[in-house]
């Protein structure tokens, strides 16, 4: 048998943490070695008042033998929750991103306040919790970050335009740290999960509630954030025991002009959305590739350019075609 994975001398934060999938992640890495935070405000699913969930997570970790605190912050102030780390177990190696609310409405019943609460708690909260704990990770050239998307996020749902802004927004910010953390050691995963918590009772049928339950998202998080996992920048999904990974496709695409004084048309563009739209030989780039791609189009363009003047004639030249 392989060995087991372990996070023995390693010190964990989890957000959100007081129930849900946070409280599964938090048991699993304090089963598995981890000193963890236990964080969580403890409001209601749609972000009103606080309360103490983190101390009933802290005492079952307790009471297994394992090392964890409580926090009670927001991550709206997630220097705080970092300093709790700190404080308690003098380091921080993981950081998992998980708090989150909903604030669900068609999206002309959205308020100002729906959409901002969405994206302070999901979207800047795991920002700056993640800031305040990068120095640490850069210092010690180690650091493991999980963002929580979610498949609205990915895909749109009917009555989620705040928070599925929110969750594509954090695979945005771990793609670029994913990169920015390259050269520290630092790898950042996003997991898209779906389990049977308080955020999902009422959407998922009873036995699919049952049936998907937040310890099975926790393992995927665990190897996402062992020193042996290699990946950053990856996007995993998860949930009942099943887990598949997503990658960006692109069609091969086409250039529509054949020199950079070309313009190009709208019409052009439509006779030609067949072979636009085809995704037959589609690419799947990965980071800067993206545009390194692009960037080659304008080359040929401008390689065609002086191929075609270099071989006009002397009186075209001098004609200045
Ligand atoms: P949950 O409601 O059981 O857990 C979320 C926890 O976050 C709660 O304990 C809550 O008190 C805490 N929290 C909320 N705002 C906070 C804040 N400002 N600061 C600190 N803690 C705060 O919900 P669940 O389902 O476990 O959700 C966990 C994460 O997974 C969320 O980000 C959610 O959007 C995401 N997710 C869940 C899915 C599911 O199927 N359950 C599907 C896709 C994404």
């Amino acid at each position: 048998m392989s060995s087991e994975l372990r996070f023995d001398g390693k010190v964990t934060v989890v957000t959100g943490a007081g129930g849900g999938l946070g409280r599964a992640y938090a048991l699993w890495f304090a089963e598995r070695g981890s000193a963890v935070v236990v964080n969580d405000l403890g409001g209601s699913a749609s972000g009103e008042g606080s309360g103490r969930a983190a101390d009933v997570v802290v005492n079952e970790i307790k009471a297994k033998g394992g090392k964890a605190v409580a926090d009670y912050n927001s991550v709206e102030e997630g220097d705080k929750i970092v300093q709790t780390a700190i404080d308690n177990f003098g380091r921080i190696d993981i950081l998992v991103n998980n708090a989150g609310i909903l604030r669900d409405k068609s999206v002309v019943n959205t308020s100002d306040n729906d959409w901002d609460l969405i994206h302070r708690v999901h979207l800047r909260g795991s920002f700056v919790t993640t800031r305040a704990a990068w120095p640490h990770f850069r210092k010690q050239n180690y650091g493991r970050i999980i963002m929580t998307s979610s498949v609205a996020g990915i895909y749109g749902n009917f009555g989620q335009s705040n928070y599925s802004a929110a969750k594509l927004g954090l695979l945005g910010l771990s793609n670029t740290l994913s990169i920015e953390g390259k050269k520290y050691n630092i790898h950042c995963n996003t997991i898209v999960p779906m389990a049977g918590s308080r955020l999902t009772k009422g959407i998922l049928p009873p036995d699919m509630m049952e049936g998907m339950r937040p310890d099975l998202v926790a393992p995927v998080v665990l190897w996402l954030c062992h020193d042996s996992c290699a990946d950053t920048g990856s996007v995993i999904e998860a949930a009942a025991g099943w887990v598949g990974k997503y990658r960006w496709e692109r069609t091969k695409g086409m250039t529509l002009r054949e020199s950079t004084n070309d313009p190009i048309l709208p019409e052009a563009v439509r006779d030609n959305w067949e072979q636009i739209s085809d995704f037959n030989n589609s690419l799947h780039p990965k980071g800067s590739e993206a545009s390194m791609l692009l960037g080659k189009v304008l080359q040929d363009l401008m390689e065609k350019d002086a191929n075609r003047a270099a071989n006009l004639s002397p009186v075209e030249q001098a004609l200045n075609w």
